[in-house]
């Protein structure tokens, strides 16, 4: 029996962040932004004609919705982290780098993605709405956790302040997505997706 959903949301949200390194908590950060992409681009030939999807990504890809120091493109979100994680002289490469292929880590990456990629378009599309309901949340607690401004990280926190201020507006992508989609019958996906990352930020732990 795996957590319900509400369970492993509040799991989640009961991580105390401070207690993972800001470098393992930037990069999965990455991680999990070019997955995000992924799955809208996945679900853009099934749902491109649709105007609330059209609206929803226009904030989500290809976006200039981010500016910060010398970053001012036009493009995916992962591509701001990435940006700032490739012009650091610090150990943030790739969760490889890090050292973790062997470990628990690695393998429950390996199963959130195994899950996620096959997923039909409306099931991606469900975890992606979900998403823009729960991550702001997430996001306010990862962004009290640390001094990343103190810490030379101060990318980070804009990306956080912007993800929560994006999502979570008036007429922001919570309630864009919420229009697009109502995700009640993709309960038991979602149940699975929630708690894969909850495996994933759990081993951040360790
Ligand atoms: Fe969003």
């Amino acid at each position: 029996m795996i957590p319900t959903k509400h369970d492993s949301i509040a799991l989640i949200n009961g991580l105390d962040w401070s207690q993972v390194e800001p470098e393992h908590l930037i990069q999965i950060s990455l991680n999990f932004a070019i997955e995000f992409a992924q799955t809208v681009h996945d679900c853009i030939p099934t749902y491109h004609s649709n105007p609330l999807f059209q609206e929803f990504i226009s904030g989500e890809i290809a976006t200039n919705n981010l500016q910060y120091e010398d970053y001012h493109k036009t493009a995916d979100h992962w591509e701001f982290l990435f940006h700032f994680v490739d012009n650091k002289t610090i150990a943030l490469k790739t969760l490889l780098d890090l050292g973790v292929r062997d470990s628990h880590l690695f393998h429950v990456i390996k199963d959130y993605l195994q899950f996620v990629r096959p997923l039909p378009p409306d099931e991606k599309l469900a975890t992606l709405v979900s998403r823009e309901h729960e991550l702001h949340g997430i996001f306010e607690n990862m962004l009290d956790a640390h001094d990343w401004e103190s810490l030379g990280y101060g990318f980070f926190s804009y990306f956080l302040e912007r993800h929560i201020q994006l999502d979570s507006e008036d007429g922001g992508h919570d309630e864009i997505a919420k229009r697009l989609l109502n995700v009640k019958k993709f309960d038991k996906t979602l149940e699975r997706f929630w708690y894969l990352r909850y495996q994933v930020y759990i081993n951040l732990f360790k």
